[in-house]
């Protein structure tokens, strides 16, 4: 595995529950995120996905400084950027870049696209000499495959997918090596969905960037990442290869995940074994004992309320080479195919972008 240029560590989010209004008094917190270790390889793709409230979003805007952590650090080239304030805070923000989720609510409406694509030189000027940054923005649209003469047109005078372009457009026009990506497709319609993938795609190979490609949707991030995380409740429970998380699951909690994912082919769509969970995801402000997962475990036994799981390879896999030799935080981690071969929605990115309008 290539150096990382990322290494989280003990990464902690907790937002305080309080009552009272003259005297706040802390009852609790919402544990959004509750201990993430995560390794980040320079110029790879990682996918972390996860049901919904599962801590994506916190996660993300950690990672890129909007929010700081409770607790943990993030290491970038060496340096815990979690301390960081002023001048050498925002000398690490401009390599690690966000694209969010709703292309319809995260581009301000009054501002002009090429307005909006080189804000960040406003805060980075020595990004861009301001006589080039015209002609800087100009090259990003056209980089994002949107034709470089609109850029005196507004958000509403785009689509949705186009829309998305833009901030896309936005997030690289300070040459980050990172980009977050939390949902980037999650508001598009589906036709539109591979597109704006396939773009970014092209663009981490283009550009070597590291990406990290947050979804709920397991199918799309199979197509774009190189590794995969799976979060539950706040944690990472299993992170590996796209094959090794894919086809040789060892948590419990991504065998039931995987068995949820649609399947194209009817034959591998019969062969298909469903997992169904029980209960619900416990509230973030009371996550179980041992194991955050065992409420909902088909395989939780005694030692499940007891001892947290850690995230590391399974004992009995440490001895062997093979696909199933990859962190899963469960005690009784076991390789169980959910999805058999050829059952994956086998069409691959062609890399081709949504044709120019
Ligand atoms: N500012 C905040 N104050 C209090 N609780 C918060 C705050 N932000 C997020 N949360 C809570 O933290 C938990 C994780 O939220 P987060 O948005 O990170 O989840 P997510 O995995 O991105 O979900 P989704 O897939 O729906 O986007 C949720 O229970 C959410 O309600
Ligand atoms: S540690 Fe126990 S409860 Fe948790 S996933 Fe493994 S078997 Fe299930
Ligand atoms: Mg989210």
């Amino acid at each position: 595995m290539a150096e990382p240029i990322l290494e989280v560590r003990g990464l902690v989010k907790h937002y305080p529950l309080t009552r009272g209004v003259v005297f706040r008094k802390q009852t609790g917190a919402v544990k959004a995120v509750d201990g993430v270790d995560l390794d980040l390889p320079a110029g790879g793709t990682l996918g972390i996905v996860g049901e919904s409230g599962c801590g994506k979003s916190t996660l993300a805007r950690m990672l890129v400084h909007l929010e700081r952590p409770t607790a943990g650090t993030i290491h970038y080239r060496g340096e815990d950027v979690t301390r960081l304030s002023g001048r050498a805070l925002k000398r690490v923000r401009r390599n690690i870049q966000m694209v969010f989720q709703d292309p319809y609510t995260s581009l301000n409406p009054r501002m002009t696209v090429g307005d909006i694509v080189g804000e960040p030189f406003e805060i980075h000027p020595d990004a861009a000499p301001r006589g080039d940054r015209r002609r800087r923005v100009r090259e990003l649209l056209d980089v994002v495959g949107l034709n470089p003469e609109y850029v005196n047109r507004y958000p509403h005078q785009f689509s949705g997918g186009q829309r998305q372009r833009i901030g896309i457009a936005r997030g690289l026009a300070l040459n980050p090596e990172i980009v977050v990506a939390d949902e980037p497709v999650s508001a598009l319609d589906v036709s539109v969905q591979a597109q704006v993938v396939n773009l970014l795609a092209r663009l981490q190979r283009e550009f070597s960037l590291t990406l990290v490609f947050i979804s709920h949707d397991l199918s799309i991030v199979r197509h774009i990442s190189d590794r995969v995380g799976v979060m539950y409740l706040g944690r990472v429970v299993e992170l590996g290869t796209d094959a090794e998380i894919y086809d040789h699951p060892t948590h419990p909690y991504t065998q039931a995940l995987l068995s949820a994912v649609p399947v194209p082919d009817p034959e591998a769509r019969e062969r298909r074994e469903r997992i169904l969970l029980g209960g619900d995801v416990p509230s973030p402000t009371h996550i179980p004992s041992g194991c955050r997962f065992r409420t909902r475990c088909w395989k939780a036994r005694e030692r499940c309320a007891l001892e947290v799981p850690l995230l590391e390879i399974p004992a009995e896999y440490r001895i062997w080479e093979g696909p199933a030799r990859h962190p899963s935080a469960c005690h009784f981690a076991e390789e169980r195919r959910v999805v058999p071969p050829g059952g994956e929605d086998g069409d691959e990115p062609d890399g081709s972008g949504e044709p120019r309008r």
